[in-house]
């Protein structure tokens, strides 16, 4: 068995591996660290059908005694009332604080499964098994979690690391082409962010997944062990998330994450050039547009404004936005929210 393995040093440390066709060692990953617990497996319906019955064989041949349970796919379960399920599937189960919880799934699944463990008798562990391009190069890692009240998308979390993450590249070759691009827009993002090297290679489709995974996975664990909890640095993974979740909200969640990331990564790249930076919007356009990104805001400046005012709760102040110094160097510029209205009026 191949993988890569990355360690990252945080409030809890771990290691993350990726390669193709590791689920097999999953239970071999476990045992050092977590010894002969039980295991409780949280997954969606999709991945489930897929390889619900493989992980539980995996883990059961490891000499595990796993449990299982099973969410509708989609954002809609990322909720209190699925959290509660869960937590009460556990309770009935009679785990106890050093059994854990295996998040097999895409983001949604593993930002259920971290609340859960995070709450579960005050906290048990859990290991990611991310199953999504976006999950394994960004969720599964840095320790956020979350679930989706009424009131907004993540608005109740934790920050809570996990014990374990094993990326097996492989379960990807079965995501819909669409979950798959919405991931390469975070992946995209990285290569804008910090790595000039990723960016370059990525004009190369199909990219070389493991390596890319890999790569994205370092970037993501440097900017968390310098500031895990959000205070800093951590915001610049938010390039093209501003503007992308005002898009999203916008479009009542009808464009997707990795769309309006794409377009939001468009706007930002305009805005550059106006704030003294360097003009990198039509090298970024034509790579988004080579992984068939719509890469057209469909929305007014004014409206975009409007949606990213309330999506910040202030009217007045400054708003910070990620913009790019060249490609693989991006930094945070603070602009009052009435700049940054003229700004959007220039570029959308
Ligand atoms: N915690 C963080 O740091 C963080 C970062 C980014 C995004 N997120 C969250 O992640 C979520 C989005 O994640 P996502 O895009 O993975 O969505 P998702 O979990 O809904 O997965 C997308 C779809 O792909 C399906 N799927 C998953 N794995 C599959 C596979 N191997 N083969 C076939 N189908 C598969 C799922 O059933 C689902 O229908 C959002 O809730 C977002 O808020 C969290």
């Amino acid at each position: 068995m191949q993988y890569n393995t990355i360690h990252v040093e945080a409030s809890r440390s771990y290691d993350i591996h990726i390669g193709r066709g590791i689920l097999a060692g999953l239970g071999e990953f476990i045992r050092p660290l977590l010894g002969n617990c039980r295991l409780a497996v949280l997954t969606d319906s999709n991945v489930d059908v897929l390889y619900g019955n493989a992980i539980m064989e995996y883990l059961n041949a490891a000499g595990y005694n796993a449990c299982k349970y099973v969410i509708p796919a989609g954002e809609a379960s990322k909720c209190a009332d699925t959290l509660l399920a869960f937590l009460n599937f556990m309770a009935a189960e009679q785990l106890t604080r050093s059994d854990a919880v295996v998040a097999f799934g895409g983001g949604v699944v593993g930002d259920l499964g971290g609340l859960s463990a995070s709450l579960y008798l005050r906290g048990v562990k859990y290991v990611q098994v991310p199953t999504t391009l976006l999950a394994a190069v960004d969720s599964s890692v840095g320790g956020k979690t979350a679930i989706d009240i009424p009131a907004g998308k993540n608005l109740v979390g934790s920050f809570y690391q996990p014990s374990l993450v094993c990326c097996d590249t492989a379960l990807m070759d079965t995501l819909l082409p669409n979950i798959y691009r919405d991931g390469c827009a975070e992946v995209i993002k990285y290569g804008m962010i910090l790595d000039g090297k990723l960016y370059d290679t990525l004009h190369t489709l199909p990219f070389d997944r493991e390596a890319v995974v890999s790569r994205c996975v370092e970037i993501k664990r440097d900017v968390v062990q310098q500031d895990e909890f959000d205070n800093g640095i951590r915001g610049l993974l938010n390039f093209g998330h501003t503007f992308g979740h005002a898009i999203e909200k916008l479009s009542n969640f009808a464009v997707s994450h990795g769309e309006a990331v794409a377009k939001g990564m468009v706007i930002a790249a305009r805005m550059a050039p106006l704030c003294g930076l360097c003009d990198v919007a039509d090298e970024l356009s034509a790579l988004l547009v080579q992984y068939g990104f719509d890469i057209a805001c469909p929305y007014s400046a004014n409206e975009v404004y409007e949606a990213l005012l309330s999506d910040k709760k202030r009217r007045g102040g400054n708003i910070s936005v990620v913009l790019p110094r060249s490609v693989g160097d991006c930094t945070l510029v603070s602009l009052p929210v009435e700049e940054l209205k003229e700004l959007l009026q220039k570029v959308i």
